[in-house]
């Protein structure tokens, strides 16, 4: 093995690159053991380099020109903790231009742009690794990519969504409302000043689309994944569905069968004891189903400054391994089939329906018609009156989502109808 010193490169020293130069810092002697080669931070790009990190920073080591970084022979592997499409997807792609093997934590480039970026890799047979780009320092897709590499995987589901798992905790066990529940997760740093990515769903989805293309090994496009985050959700739901034996979580959702791969990340009401039905908090949890290994489940810090940098941080030494032993750019592309992406109405799961109707007779039977119409089964329905009107929450049975949506239009125009508060999916354990 050379017993050369590899050079690394930081693109951004923000949240979490500050963990990464900390960690490669800290522990330096145990990663050189395990690594088998010595690994150095040579430069730090940044916007500021005047600004206070609450680290010590070596003279020199900031810097505000890429060039610094892409043109020192010095430096083997960039790692890009910029955040964002612009320039962080610019300056990735001339690193690996310049074959330099490249370390993110980007979810939004490698849901975008992965495949441009492993194109770019592949020329320059170099790595490409992002393990900190899905759930944080959860480890998720080497052991997708590597440890269940034999399995055909048929299931995964995740909590991967870190703002509106406490959010959701909130609401369940405190009974705030949707705003109060956003307003702590704000105050706690949790949620983005503009939290629409976390609370539209959209930040999971773009987890959910990187680790579906590896477990399925089909390139899943961002908007082939159907999106609906957790802005309806209200305490009435949170505790209709506690009365039922059910937890509401925001999911992400992949499955393939015989008729393609389904990918959505939506609300889901969670049997109690489903796995995934404690995991609370910010915290994070994949469940992943093979065929061989069965049901396996990966849980802990979906973000934060150290628990991600200990993600990005095992890439650089995996991509330095790879250096020393002159073997980088051996895992590439995982997409390597063409599969069919489900349409969502063609997607089949149960419902719960919550529906503000007149209270008088026959008005159970005109809705019972509708769905029965369009095979839609009921499982249960409970009634809840208050004064003249009353609240029917409604369990159906595995239904197609296309006859659930066109049930619903029907009932909608029924006059005893007053309104379809909310419809949310309901997943079995
Ligand atoms: P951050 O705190 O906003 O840090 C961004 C860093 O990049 C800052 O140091 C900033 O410089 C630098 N920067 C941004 N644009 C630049 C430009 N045009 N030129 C030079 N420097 C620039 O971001 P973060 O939270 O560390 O996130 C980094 C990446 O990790 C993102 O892709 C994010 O999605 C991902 N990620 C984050 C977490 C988390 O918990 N934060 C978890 C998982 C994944 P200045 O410091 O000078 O402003
Ligand atoms: N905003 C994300 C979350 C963290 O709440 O999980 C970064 O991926």
């Amino acid at each position: 093995m050379s017993q050369r010193e590899i050079g690394v490169g930081l693109l951004g020293m923000g949240t979490v690159g500050r963990g990464v130069y900390r960690i490669l810092k800290d522990n330096k002697m145990i990663i050189e053991k395990r690594a088998g080669v010595p690994i150095t931070v040579k430069k730090v790009l940044v916007r500021d380099t005047a600004k206070n990190r609450d680290i010590e920073i070596p003279e020199g080591l900031l810097t505000t020109d890429i060039n610094d970084i892409l043109d020192d022979p010095g430096i083997d592997i960039v790692v890009e903790l910029l955040g964002g499409i612009r320039p962080a997807l610019e300056y990735s792609l001339r690193a690996l231009g310049k074959n330099k093997s490249l370390v993110t934590a980007n979810k939004d480039m490698i849901a975008l742009h992965g495949q441009e970026l492993f194109a770019a890799a592949e020329i320059g047979r170099r790595d490409l690794f992002f393990e900190g780009s899905v759930a944080g320092g959860i480890p998720i897709i080497r052991p997708l990519k590597e440890c269940l590499a034999a399995n055909r995987i048929t299931r995964v589901i995740g909590i991967i969504n870190g703002t509106t798992n406490y959010m959701l905790t909130r609401m369940s066990k405190e009974g705030l409302d949707f705003r109060q529940a956003l307003e702590e997760a704000q105050a706690l740093g949790y949620a983005e000043a503009d939290p629409s990515a976390d609370v539209e769903g959209f930040d999971a989805a773009r987890k959910l689309a990187i680790i579906a293309s590896i477990a399925f090994n089909t390139r899943i496009p961002l908007d082939k994944v159907y999106v609906e985050g957790v802005t309806r959700i209200t305490a009435e739901d949170i505790a209709y569905a506690a009365n039922l034996n059910y937890v509401i979580k925001l999911l992400g959702i992949a499955r393939e069968n015989a008729d393609g791969v389904e990918v959505r990340v939506h609300p889901t009401l969670l049997p109690k004891n489903h796995p995934l039905a404690s995991v609370n908090d910010v915290f994070n949890a994949i469940f992943v189903t093979g065929d061989a290994v069965g049901d396996v489940m990966f849980y802990g810090r979906g973000a934060g400054e150290m628990s991600t940098a200990s993600a990005v941080a095992a890439d650089v030494m995996n991509a330095a391994r790879n250096l020393a032993n002159n073997c980088p750019g051996m895992t590439g592309c995982t997409c390597f089939e063409e599969k069919q992406i489900k349409a969502m109405g063609l997607t089949a799961t149960k419902y719960y329906i919550r529906i503000d109707v007149a209270d008088k007779p026959g008005v159970l039977a005109s809705i019972a018609y509708i769905f029965g119409n369009n095979d839609v089964s009921l499982a249960s329905v409970i009634q809840h009156t208050a004064g003249k009107s009353a609240e029917l929450v409604l369990i159906t049975h595995e239904v197609f989502e296309q006859n659930l949506q066109t049930a619903l239009k029907g009932i909608k125009d029924l006059p005893v109808v007053n309104e379809v508060s909310n419809v949310i999916r309901v997943e079995g354990v």
